[in-house]
């Protein structure tokens, strides 16, 4: 399809579900698949920002990030929700400040919900009403700055990071 892939990543969870039927290995890991468009226009990368997340090391490509948690399930439950920890990686990796970010299969919009948290803005797209209901809630909860101030912390708490000042608004 003309993408140029730049890196496949591993979100290794931290507190994977355990397997009930003792049948299998524990599922612990996801790939998250990063490209552009087109072999020739380039992309951006901060890479800075992410060696700074990681104690001053390059940050690899495997990802060691908590499942999701209860306080992100405030608004409602969306049965492949994402972790916000691991949106906000993505985002600060891969868009400067202000960018436009667009999520077509947005179902609770843990991207928007990252994006906005982080000074980006966002346009998502779902097929399920219930979804959008829920993505409108989640957003209206963080027009509450002191909600924003500890959701941040905690984003920050996961990722096991320094403070990120990026971009606020
Ligand atoms: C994996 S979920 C996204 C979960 C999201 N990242 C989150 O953290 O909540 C994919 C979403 O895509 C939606 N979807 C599937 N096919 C679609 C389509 N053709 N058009 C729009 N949305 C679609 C589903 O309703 C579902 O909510």
């Amino acid at each position: 399809m003309g993408f140029k892939i730049l890196n496949i990543i591993t979100w290794e969870k931290t507190n994977p579900p355990p397997n009930f039927s003792c049948r299998y290995f524990t599922h612990s890991t996801e790939q998250i698949i990063w490209a552009r468009k087109h072999e020739k226009i380039p992309h951006y990368f901060n890479y800075e920002l992410m060696k700074q997340l990681n104690n001053d090391k390059q940050m690899k490509d495997v990802w060691r990030l908590p499942a999701i948690t209860s306080w992100e399930k405030s608004c409602g439950k969306h049965p492949t929700q994402k972790p916000l920890s691991v949106l906000t990686r993505l985002i600060l990796a891969s868009t400067h400040c202000d960018a436009w970010i667009l999520d077509p299969f947005t179902g609770s919009s843990t991207t928007g919900i990252a994006a906005n948290l982080f000074g980006r803005n966002f346009v998502g797209i779902d097929k399920e009403k219930d979804f959008l209901e829920l993505s409108r809630k989640r957003r209206i909860e963080i027009e509450n700055p002191q909600i924003t101030t500890i959701y941040r912390k905690k984003i920050n708490t996961m990722m096991d990071s320094i403070l990120i000042k990026e971009c606020r608004k």
